[in-house]
């Protein structure tokens, strides 16, 4: 398996441009599935969730071109044609790689009338079940089973538009309950919805496809759905939390950066964080720069929904304060297990405890190199950042966990000044 190879030690300098936000590009390729119409989609980050969409839309017959975008950020656009779609199961084999597929489950049962998914099984962060997705698509009238691992969901005469109170915040719920109420009779209306930036790109798409929805980032959503909707072009937002992780990267190292493609108001609390941190960070219209000068100071989060603090910054910000004066307070409020980064950070010589689902990192002055092992994506990212900063050599082994969510990592840093390498098997 591919691993990276960093040496420690060098402040980043430089500019790093932002891609298209995987957690946009994700349900925004499922909406094809809404359609027979083409549905062009710009700004399309190269990554292996995105491959793994790609060959799940396949699988049900979508037709898909891809081409290289000319802009800066890299990127490419992917044009998908929902005219010939031939199958509505999505396969164990390509559910148990990605739990986003679950988001091919609103747009096939309301279109088709029909969708069988395989029941999205645990992961790394968390048990993460699929109840609010499912309690939602059952108040607007489908019938759902499980059977033999697969979630069965019918609605032979279509949906038909309800009130769905969600409980907690779901960003996936939300958007498959969005996605599914654009071809339902009548009107939907989600209370409690989540707020994120990329449920607003998804409604703005929908819209662009000539769904009628309004309330999109706001904690009411209503959608009237229409009995059928049309193609369009779309260009993916900035994805908010590779630019946070490279924000913490200028900040960790001491150096200078900017991250060009990326507007602050996408950041919610993560900005204000880092600041408290001790770097100084400038907003400018479609830039980002982040610097430090002076030590690293301890901070207390809770990650929450947007705008909160989010759990994808959770690891990265551990990484910052590893070497911060004081003693910081990070609780992890979203997912039950989002702590595996935690072991292989106090193997680099961190100081920290974990009691539930709160973490206690005391400042240490210097981490050093060592070979870790990647859990998951953003705990993997992380263990980059403590490999930044790090006396000596570190090697973050299992990569494929970055590869699902950062587009060519080891250039970007490597184009600030940053000593890295990937070591291919
Ligand atoms: C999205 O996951 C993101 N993934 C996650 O990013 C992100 O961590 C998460 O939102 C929270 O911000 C994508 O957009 C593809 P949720 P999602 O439904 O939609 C519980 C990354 O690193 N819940 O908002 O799956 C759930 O277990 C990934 O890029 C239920 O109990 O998250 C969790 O505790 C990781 N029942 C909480 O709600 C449900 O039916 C929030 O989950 C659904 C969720």
């Amino acid at each position: 398996m591919d691993r990276i190879r960093i040496r420690g030690g060098k402040p980043l300098h430089g500019t790093i441009p932002i891609g298209g936000a995987k957690n946009a590009a994700l349900p925004l390729m499922a909406a094809a599935l809404l359609t027979e119409q083409t549905l062009q989609i710009a700004n399309v980050p190269d990554l292996a969730d995105i491959t793994t969409m790609l060959d799940l839309l396949q699988s049900h017959g979508m037709g898909v071109e891809t081409c290289e975008d000319n802009g800066s950020n890299g990127g490419r656009t992917v044009t998908l044609d929902g005219s010939r779609i031939t199958r509505t199961t999505a396969d164990y084999e390509l559910v148990r790689k990605m739990r986003a597929s679950v988001l091919v489950m609103g747009p096939l049962l309301s279109r088709f009338g029909e969708a069988r998914v395989s029941l999205p099984g645990g992961c790394a962060i968390g048990t993460r079940p699929v109840n609010l997705h499912l309690d939602g698509l059952e108040r607007l009238g489908a019938k759902i089973e499980i059977e033999d691992g697969y979630i069965h969901a019918r609605a032979p005469k279509g949906l038909s538009g309800a009130l769905v109170r969600f409980p907690s915040v779901s960003v996936g719920a939300t958007e498959n309950l969005m996605m599914a109420a654009a071809l339902a009779d009548g009107e939907t209306v989600l209370e409690n919805a989540a707020l994120e930036p990329e449920v607003i790109d998804l409604a703005r798409c929908l819209v662009t496809m000539g769904a009628e929805i309004n309330g999109a980032g706001t904690t009411c959503i209503r959608i009237q759905g229409r009995q059928k909707l049309g193609g369009g072009e779309h260009s993916v937002i900035p994805d908010r939390i590779e630019a946070a992780t490279y924000a913490m990267a200028g900040a960790i190292t001491g150096g200078e950066v900017r991250l060009r493609g990326i507007d602050g108001s996408l950041m919610g609390e993560v900005l204000k964080a880092i600041e408290v941190a001790g770097a100084a960070v400038v907003v400018e219209p479609d830039e980002l720069i982040v610097m430090r000068n002076g030590p690293l100071r301890a901070v207390e989060v809770t990650t929450a929904p947007f705008p909160g603090f989010p759990t994808d910054a959770q690891a990265q910000m551990m990484a910052l304060v590893a070497t911060a004066d004081g003693t910081s307070m990070l609780t992890e409020a979203i997912f039950e297990n989002r702590f595996m980064h935690v072991p292989e950070l106090v193997r680099m010589g961190a100081d920290i405890s974990v009691r539930g689902n709160r973490a206690t990192v005391q400042g240490v002055p210097v981490l050093r190199g060592a070979q870790v092992m990647a859990t998951d994506l953003r705990a993997s990212v992380s263990l980059v950042l403590a490999g930044l900063i790090a006396d000596g050599e570190t090697t973050v082994n299992r990569i494929y966990h970055l590869d699902r969510g950062y587009e060519r990592l080891v250039e970007k840093l490597a184009a600030c000044g940053v000593e890295i390498e990937r070591i291919y098997a």
